[in-house]
């Protein structure tokens, strides 16, 4: 910062060299006048967007750019066209001191330099801007894993994803519960530099149920009971019951069928019976016509 503040002139060692072989001629001493200016902050989020402004006097330009270390970022040197150049994600406005960034990611953080020269004047100046890009956890999840059925004791996970900075996990317990912190890891994507926090926490379940909760960066987790006793679960059908149930069903069925098979032979019996009766009589009246002829057949 120091010497960002220094009011003298020097080379700048950073003028962005692609922009140097764009021009073509500018590969000489450039003298950049230091701005005693308040080192600008950007904030931005990843997949937001941001506004780069250097603050120039209502001059000629004859250049005006944006880099990042020494990348050029967009900008214009007079008439040249640098649009081929141009970050893709970046946008110059109509004022050409004003440059759009679009849809951050985690490798746009970082400084950034605004290097302008008016025109009819050889000093160049410099604008240091600050970008510092963040990403908001998920809301953490809790997860429980009870390591015996009478639940005496469980592990804990606490897990949030995809933010940046890194950020531990941080647990929100009561003090009378008996637990402590087993792990806690934060994996960095290699790629979007994204960042995964999670933690694991042991619980002795012996004072009862204890409601907790876990925090990643401001984003805190729901409520979230641990160690509630065990309800009784919703009694299942069991085999003993189903096997009790067929029995008695079976049983009535037969008692029933039993029933009206008796009520049935005894029914029949009773016709049985009187068939029986006629036929007897009808024997009767046979054996009676039958002695009736005997008696004709010996009465001719
Ligand atoms: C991130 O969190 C901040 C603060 O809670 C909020 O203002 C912002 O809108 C969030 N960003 C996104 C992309 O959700
Ligand atoms: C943390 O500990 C738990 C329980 O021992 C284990 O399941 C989990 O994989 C561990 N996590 C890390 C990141 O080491
Ligand atoms: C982070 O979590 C996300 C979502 O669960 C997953 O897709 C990704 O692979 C994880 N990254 C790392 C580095 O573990
Ligand atoms: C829980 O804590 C109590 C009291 O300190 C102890 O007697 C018990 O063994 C612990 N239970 C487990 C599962 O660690
Ligand atoms: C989020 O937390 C950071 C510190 O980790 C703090 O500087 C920032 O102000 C917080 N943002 C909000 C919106 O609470």
């Amino acid at each position: 910062m120091a010497s960002h503040c220094n009011p003298r002139y020097f080379l700048n060692p950073r003028l962005s060299f692609q922009l140097l072989a764009l021009v073509g001629t500018l590969t000489w001493h450039i003298l950049v006048t230091a701005e005693c200016a308040a080192l600008n902050q950007l904030r931005g989020e990843v997949g937001g967007n941001v506004t780069f402004h250097c603050s120039v006097a209502n001059q000629e330009l004859k250049f005006l750019y944006l880099q990042k270390g020494e990348i050029f970022v967009n900008g214009y040197y007079e008439s040249k066209d640098t649009s081929q150049l141009a970050w893709k994600n970046t946008i110059m406005d109509h004022d050409k001191t004003t440059m759009h960034m679009y849809n951050l990611n985690v490798s746009h953080r970082g400084e950034y330099q605004c290097l302008f020269q008016y025109s009819g004047s050889s000093a160049t100046q410099k604008q240091v801007i600050h970008l510092s890009v963040t990403a908001n956890y998920s809301k953490p999840a809790l997860t429980v894993r009870y390591s015996d059925e009478n639940h005496h004791s469980c592990l804990v996970t606490c897990a949030s994803h995809c933010g940046y900075p890194g950020n531990k996990v941080t647990w929100n317990v009561p003090e009378s519960q008996m637990w402590n912190v087993l792990n806690s890891s934060e994996m960095s994507d290699p790629k979007t530099m994204m960042v995964n926090s999670s933690s694991t926490a042991y619980f002795n379940c012996s004072n009862g149920a204890t409601s907790i909760s876990c925090s990643v960066g401001n984003v805190s987790s729901d409520k979230f009971s641990v160690c509630a006793s065990i309800e009784p679960p919703p009694v299942p059908p069991s085999p003993v019951i189903e096997a009790i149930c067929a029995v008695v069903g079976i049983t009535i069925i037969s008692i029933v069928s039993v029933l009206l098979l008796w009520w049935r032979c005894k029914k029949g019996q009773r016709g049985a019976a009187a068939v029986h009766f006629r036929r007897v009589n009808g024997c009767e009246e046979e054996a009676t016509v039958h002695n009736e002829s005997n008696e004709g057949k010996e009465a001719s």
